[in-house]
């Protein structure tokens, strides 16, 4: 089943083309990340998914419900992370999650809730004494609460400490495990790479690139790089015959060939008796992928 559609979908804040045109489908139980740079569209995507947002055109389903019309048996089912939350700062931790888990019809145990986001021991702290970090994990502790069928999380992990992160990504994982349906949307390459099943990437409002984080632009058919250093002394085999590049002592070589390159490399450095310092084979990361794609679109920016 799907569990959102989007048929060219429109959006423009007076003069600013925000959302030009973006067609995009979800399986229900699919983890889907939607990536693009700083004011690609994003946020304003997700948010008129969520039905916070109007639309100006286009169609939009969002589990069999058009999100505009604010049934609430679309928003029993839905979980929230916003990219900037609205939590009332004087109440605790339990509190809030009392108030969320009190929007649904089968709300997950709050104990449950706060463990799996490990903010246990701050149940009784008011909001205002957590931490930036602690703040955003109670966001999705909120979007938690409802035990919901979709879940949409805006960055859900932004200032989160690398422990944190890895665990919220455990967290993540299992609710696909589940058979939840997750909409994400980050900065983070590497939370990608660990949670996508599939990437749409927008630049300026629009769709530029599609597929799953090793497959995508053709990532996985991308020349490999192999890097070591220059052994002293010694003279590269002229058979390797590949575009080498020496940067301060560190040979690269780029091969669509790596298993024949590093059989010639390896074969000439043991009968030479070198040692081939720091060897590496690599293929270009996902964030290069991204970098290559959305370094040309007019109109996206690139920093905040
Ligand atoms: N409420 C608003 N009023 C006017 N313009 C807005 C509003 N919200 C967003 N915009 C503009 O729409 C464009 C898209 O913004 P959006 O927040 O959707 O981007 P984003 O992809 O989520 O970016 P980020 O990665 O920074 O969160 C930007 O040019 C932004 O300035
Ligand atoms: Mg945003």
């Amino acid at each position: 089943m799907v569990a959102v559609e989007v048929v060219d979908l429109r959006k423009s804040y007076g003069a600013v083309e925000a959302v030009r045109g973006i067609s995009l489908s979800v399986a229900e139980g699919e983890v889907f990340a939607l990536l693009g740079p700083n004011g690609a569209g994003k946020t304003t995507t997700v948010e008129i998914l969520e039905g916070f947002r109007r639309r100006d055109s286009g169609d939009v389903s969002v589990l069999g419900f058009d999100p505009a019309h604010g049934d609430r048996k679309l928003k029993e089912q839905l979980g929230i992370v916003l990219q900037t939350s609205g939590v009332d700062p004087y109440l605790t931790v339990a509190e809030t999650v009392d108030m969320f888990r009190g929007y649904y019809p089968k709300p997950r145990p709050r104990d449950e809730v706060l463990e799996l986001v490990g903010l246990t021991e701050k149940a009784d702290s008011r909001v205002t004494k957590l931490s930036g970090g602690q703040q955003r994990r109670l966001d999705v502790a909120i979007a938690l609460a409802g035990d919901p069928r979709l879940l949409f999380l805006d960055e859900p992990t932004t200032g989160f400490d690398p422990s944190a992160r890895r665990n919220a990504w455990e967290v993540i994982k299992g609710l696909a495990g589940l058979g939840k349906t997750i909409f994400l949307t980050s900065h983070s390459m590497d939370e990608v790479q660990y949670l996508a099943d599939r990437v749409v990437i927008i630049a300026a409002g629009k769709v530029v690139a599609e597929g799953t984080p090793d497959t995508l632009a053709g990532r996985e058919k991308a020349a490999a790089i192999v890097r070591f250093q220059m052994p002293e002394n010694a003279v590269l085999p002229g058979g390797l015959g590949l575009v080498a590049r020496i940067d301060d002592g560190i040979v690269r070589l780029e091969t669509g060939d790596p298993t024949r390159t590093l059989y010639e490399l390896t074969s000439w450095a043991v009968q030479s008796d070198i040692e081939l310092g720091g060897l590496e084979v690599t293929r270009p990361s996902l964030e290069d992928v991204y970098l290559e794609i959305t370094k040309n679109v007019a109109g996206s920016e690139t920093k905040e």
